[in-house]
């Protein structure tokens, strides 16, 4: 039997080879696949106007409606409609299989920054090729732009609003919060969430994210402050793992293309899909953000004025295949022009 033993070795070896060489089955690839699940809110719906829609007068714009088993549930019509919602939320995720999950994602656009209103001022042409490449004008800064007097009442509507949801519909509160490191983000979820009526299981705490911020490049409203900074601002708020000390994205002569952030923003969803168990989810974000988040989720498209909220419903399923794209996308190189003239001095 001696004899066998350095064959059983050698065959070990040769099989060990094969193995390491790629000999082995590969695991096929899969990817997460989003959809919006439609037909629970009016901004879904191809029929609604996105221009002065109000998530505030709307019931966040979830409709009037029964679902499946609805009566079983609630014989004597007692629930809200949000308590509803929820029930018909938890209900999908039981029946779905393991590889599908769904949630409900709260995603809100900052209230008004200056680079707002300095963009509305200076025209969206001057703007693009000058002024949003500088930090300021002399009287204002723009540069991770801070939310004016009238972005901060917009965020304290939000706050009044989450407020009388929570007692009039029990809404189902964030279970998890998610901020891009912007300073007007921080302030407006700040705003937005400190002080509510909030469960004990769900406290406000955000995580701050950098692939949930605006289009990166060149503007520097869109240029973050350093990670120390952020902190000595909102000390108790923890980042995620990695977070770079100085803004790692921002580039001054290039700027992110629509393609290049929606491959950004869908890594974004993988890595909160991925990682997060939780049904709601909160993220305080940008226009040109969300509106990526929506191309994403296979969402209309639907613009939201500054401080306004649209709640989606998303199915999240993993399916075989290389998925798309993950490298990163195309920048272009900006237009400068020229130190425009200020607009009150033009004709
Ligand atoms: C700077 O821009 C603001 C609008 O953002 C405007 O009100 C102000 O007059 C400008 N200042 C100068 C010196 O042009």
């Amino acid at each position: 039997m001696a004899i066998f033993r350095p064959f059983l070795f050698l065959a070990t070896v040769v099989v060990a080879f094969l193995v390491i060489m790629g000999e082995a089955p590969k695991p096929i690839p899969e990817y997460l696949k989003y959809t919006t699940v439609t037909g629970y809110f009016q901004q879904d719906d191809p029929a609604t106007d996105d221009r002065n829609f109000d998530y505030t007068t709307t019931n966040f714009g979830l409709i009037d409606r029964n679902y499946d088993k609805d009566s079983e549930l609630d014989s004597r019509n007692k629930k809200s409609q949000w308590q509803r919602f929820e029930r018909a939320v938890t209900r999908l995720n039981r029946e779905s299989d393991p590889k599908t999950q769904y949630k409900v994602l709260y995603l809100g656009r900052h209230g008004e920054g200056y680079h707002n209103v300095a963009e509305a001022w200076y025209g969206t042409h001057d703007w693009d090729c000058y002024w949003s490449l500088q930090d300021g004008n002399g009287t204002t800064t723009w540069a991770d732009a801070h939310l004016t007097s009238e972005g901060i009442a917009q965020a304290e509507k939000a706050n009044t609003f989450w407020r009388s949801q929570i007692s009039s519909q029990q809404i189902p509160t964030p279970q998890s919060y998610y901020a891009s490191p912007l300073m007007r983000c921080l302030a407006t979820a700040d705003i937005t969430f400190s002080g509510l009526d909030l469960p004990p299981s769900r406290p406000f705490i955000p995580l701050i994210r950098e692939l949930v911020r605006e289009a990166i490049g060149a503007h520097t409203c869109d240029r973050r402050s350093s990670k120390t900074y952020i902190h000595e601002q909102y000390p108790d708020w923890p980042f995620e793992q990695g977070f770079a000390e100085n803004d790692p994205l921002w580039d001054p002569e290039l700027r992110e293309t629509n393609v290049a952030m929606d491959i950004r923003l869908r890594q974004a969803f993988d890595e909160i899909f991925s990682s997060d168990e939780n049904t709601y989810v909160s993220i305080s974000s940008h226009s040109g953000a969300i509106g990526s988040m929506l191309r994403v989720i296979g969402h209309r498209e639907f613009s939201l004025g500054t401080g306004q909220v649209i709640p989606v419903l998303v199915k999240a399923e993993w399916v075989e295949g290389e998925g798309p794209s993950r490298e990163k996308g195309p920048y272009t190189r900006v237009d400068r022009c020229d130190r425009p003239a200020t607009p009150n001095l033009v004709k």
